[in-house]
């Protein structure tokens, strides 16, 4: 095994920012429940307010907008869960006041993508168990959604519209403000999973146009088992969670003070830098691209060459078996991944990869790198420098066993 360890999953999660573990120790001791009236409990609570207007800032939106969950798996379940129950006919006042125009009489289709995390994925598969019709739009190689095969599934039956802003796989950005500008056209609700997004590009509701948006404070430097929800003013959202009356009612359970305020803290961060990111994680993903390109022939990138997030680079190495390399570059300190995280485990090939069409054989010889803050060019360089010889050994090995 390799002294050096060159940590390179960074869509996978991250680790902490000094930061945010500074400021989660020092609340371990603000222990007040948050929705306690005594001073212990005022404390607490402004705390999680304050996390929620940092939150809300990143976002572009007033606090009262946002919910905090657990996670990015349960922001976009209960989204979900909330189309179910408005096709159900219940009624319920949205979150920020007004009558609960509830629009879904008569609505039961909802159109989502093929290369959705599995939790968006798996929650629209159980709607079409339940009758609702669901459209999963093919991509095109780059892993841009059809515009025309969207347009096509849009209609006046169309409850819900989800697709993710940007891609955990292979990168690639949608055009979320073009497509909500069409789902609102056709008296839909539209939904992004924001999770890979936020922190790595500018992310701002209003000027997206959307009515839901989902973030997750692991991805940005936060710590895991906490998220949030982007609820518009005026539409409608149905509690995952029934119990207490915190988070307005609409998601129970004692505040996880400490979590909500290493996610404020993360998202305070994350709004002072996302340009820098932008900037400085961009060089050295084209020097890896680069470099991989120079040094070991017959690569295939795969995501959009410029509409793609700034740290994400897959790279197919036809050949070798996608494990393999893992495993070979882990023993010389390199943690990358095959796929997603959720995925890895599976022995089923990339869904993302074969809707933009790459083969099963590729899709199983393929790499994520995802950078973060930490990556050096010095990492990137020991990348370019190892990764040659182990593709070299895999694609002998697997010309001998053919
Ligand atoms: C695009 C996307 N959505 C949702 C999730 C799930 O988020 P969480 O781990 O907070 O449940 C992930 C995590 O990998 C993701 O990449």
């Amino acid at each position: 095994m390799a002294d050096r360890r060159v940590y390179i999953d960074y869509n996978a999660t991250t680790p902490l920012k000094a930061e945010v573990k500074a400021a989660m120790i020092e609340d371990f001791d603000i222990y007040g429940n948050a929705s306690s009236m005594h001073a212990s409990g005022r404390l607490a609570h402004a705390r999680v307010e304050e996390a929620r207007a940092a939150v809300g800032k990143l976002l572009g939106t007033p606090p009262k907008n946002i919910i905090f969950t657990s996670g990015g798996s349960e922001s976009n379940n209960t989204v979900f869960q909330t189309m179910r129950r408005l096709a159900m006919g219940e009624k319920r006042t949205p979150l920020s006041g007004g009558e609960g125009k509830v629009l879904s009489e008569g609505r039961t289709e909802i159109i989502t993508t093929s290369i959705e995390h599995p939790c968006v994925l798996n929650s629209a598969a159980y709607l079409k168990t339940l009758g609702f019709k669901v459209t999963f739009l093919p991509v095109d190689e780059y892993g841009t959604i059809k515009t025309d095969a969207y347009k096509a599934a849009l209609s006046e039956r169309t409850l819900l519209v989800s697709v993710m802003m940007a891609n955990n796989e292979i990168g690639t950005i949608q055009d979320i403000k073009e497509i909500a500008q069409l789902a609102k056209a056709a008296g839909a609700w539209m939904h992004t999973d924001a999770v890979q997004a936020v922190g790595k590009i500018p992310v701002n509701v209003e000027d997206l146009g959307v009515d839901y948006l989902t973030m997750s404070a692991h991805k940005i430097y936060g710590p895991k088992g906490i998220g949030a929800l982007y609820i518009r003013e005026g539409a409608p959202l149905f509690p995952l969670i029934h119990g207490g009356h915190q988070e307005d009612g609409q998601r129970a359970g004692t505040y996880n003070n400490i979590g909500i305020l290493g996610f404020g803290k993360a998202a305070e961060l994350a709004f002072d830098s996302v340009d820098r990111y932008g900037r400085e994680l961009s060089v050295l993903r084209a020097r890896l691209r680069d470099g991989l390109s120079a040094k070991i022939p017959n690569i295939k990138i795969n995501g959009h060459p410029t509409e793609v997030l700034p740290n994400t680079l897959n790279v197919s190495f036809p050949g070798a078996e996608g494990e393999s390399i893992l495993l070979s570059m882990d023993i010389m300190g390199i943690e990358a991944s095959t796929g997603s995280a959720c995925a890895s485990g599976s022995l089923e090939p990339s869904h993302v990869l074969m809707a933009t069409g790459v083969g099963p054989e590729l899709a199983h010889g393929s790499i994520r790198f995802s950078l973060g803050w930490g990556i050096t060019q010095t990492d990137i360089d020991y990348i370019i420098e190892t990764l040659p010889p182990i593709i070299s050994r895999l694609r002998a090995m697997s010309t001998l066993a053919s």
